[in-house]
């Protein structure tokens, strides 16, 4: 194996927001613009001990075991599904993401949907550029006094509940987990109760089994005659045909998407959608989370992770091996991160081979999720290598690393 070049390689324009949190940790920053291909990011790597990528590098099992040296990989972004988390974790490599960064961006476009949406300002904005004055109060209102019902009060949907609230709006919320009501929000006794009281819906739950098409038919029948829908959540959430049929009834008046079921790879790709060209209907480019400052704010939170993993050993928050939080390393100790297999007998072995050596252990951190288990070792000052070779020799190792 050749040495590991102790640096970051970046890809697909990291906010250089990124760069002081490596640059301060001594690593060596190296970037490549453009999306690379399964050769070239292979290539590209080398010998990086770690690397930072968003959306578009695909990070396959071939990639990943073609890169001996890589220890971590940083999605600066919110999703991981670019990145191979099974074939990383065999390897030992940490996988880190920043899943709640962007979360007071969308709160903010959903607050400038709403109030867009009960002023009718996107019809009347088109209307001006098609040269028509159509000026009028009718189906225009105030969004103080109405009701909001936010499906799912997470990250998002509680930030949406306390901007709302302060708009003077009257916030009700459904969650399948009980969650603190924030301000004087309230919990609605069910998913239908807050169809049929709100007079704006907004979706703020993740993709899973239960919330898919979870806005149907039926549950657009639930709700009041001439209310509003919001997604900017996930694209699954919505029958989208039924939102269509429901809008030309005008039984729905107001809609604002950000996610669609299928959405264009790339930037010039074409996009079609059964709303296009309905009244009523905002459709935005899945920007909720795209603003400058969560760039910052992403680019800062990953990097720190990545950083202190390289430096510490801590994995708190990586989405494919086990979570250990770890303190600082004490002065004359060296530690010892051992990721192996998840089998009985590890730990004895290890502490053999450090018995045999007269060498202490001070502490000892171990964690385990499926088949890799990761431990870690402070220990005495080690005078050379040979423990770490033993270590290393040891048929159910996967990943060393020594810090002295
Ligand atoms: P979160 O995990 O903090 O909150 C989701 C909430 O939904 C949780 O409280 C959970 O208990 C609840 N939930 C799950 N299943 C439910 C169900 N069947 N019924 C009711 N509640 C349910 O997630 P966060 O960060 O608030 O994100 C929410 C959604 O927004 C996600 O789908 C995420 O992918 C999406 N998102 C979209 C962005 C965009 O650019 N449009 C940017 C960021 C997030």
């Amino acid at each position: 194996m050749s040495k590991p070049t102790r640096d970051i390689l970046l890809l697909e324009n990291i906010h250089e927001e990124a760069e002081p949190a490596f640059k301060k940790a001594g690593l060596k920053v190296r970037r490549t613009g453009g999306t690379l291909d399964e050769t070239e990011l292979i290539e590209a790597i080398g010998d990086s001990t770690m690397i930072g990528i968003r959306s578009r590098s695909q990070m396959t099992e071939k990639v990943i075991n073609s890169v001996p040296n890589l220890e971590a990989i940083a999605c600066f972004c919110i999703g991981t599904n670019q990145v191979d988390l099974d074939a990383a974790a065999r390897r030992g490599i940490a996988v880190f993401n920043s899943p709640f960064c962007n979360t007071r961006s969308v709160a903010e476009m959903t607050i400038a949907e709403i109030i867009g949406l009960h002023r009718g300002l996107f019809d009347k904005n088109s209307a001006m550029h098609q040269g028509r004055w159509d000026k009028s109060a009718t189906n225009s209102h105030e969004v103080r006094g109405r009701v909001i019902g936010i499906v799912g009060y997470g990250h998002i949907g509680s930030q949406v509940s306390v901007l709302a609230e302060a708009l003077g709006m009257r916030v009700v919320y459904h969650d399948i987990v009980p969650k603190m009501a924030m301000g004087n929000a309230i919990p609605a006794g069910s998913l239908d109760e807050l169809l049929a009281e709100s007079d704006v819906v907004t979706l703020h739950v993740p993709e899973t089994p239960d919330t898919k098409n979870m806005i149907d038919a039926r549950a657009l029948k639930r709700m009041k005659s001439g209310s509003m829908l919001i997604n900017n959540s996930r694209g699954s959430v919505v029958d989208i045909d039924a939102l269509a049929e429901a809008i030309k009834s005008e039984h729905v008046m107001g809609v604002a998407l950000d996610v669609y079921p299928s959405e264009p790879r790339a930037r010039q790709d074409d996009f079609t959608c059964p709303l296009s060209g309905l009244p009523g209907v905002v459709m935005t480019p899945h920007i909720g989370g795209s603003t400058e400052e969560a760039q910052i704010a992403i680019a800062r939170e990953v990097s720190m992770k990545m950083v202190t993993y390289q430096q510490r050993g801590t994995t708190t928050s990586s989405v494919n091996i086990p979570e250990v939080e770890l303190p600082h390393r004490r002065d004359g100790q060296d530690r010892i991160l051992h990721f192996h297999r998840n089998v009985p007998g590890v730990l004895s072995k290890m502490h053999g081979i450090l018995a045999e050596g007269h060498v202490n252990i001070h502490a000892e951190y171990l964690q385990s999720t499926g088949d890799l288990s990761y431990v870690i070792l402070d220990v005495d000052h080690l005078q050379d290598g040979s423990v770490i070779d033993q270590f290393r020799n040891m048929d159910e190792t996967i990943r060393l690393r020594w810090l002295s």
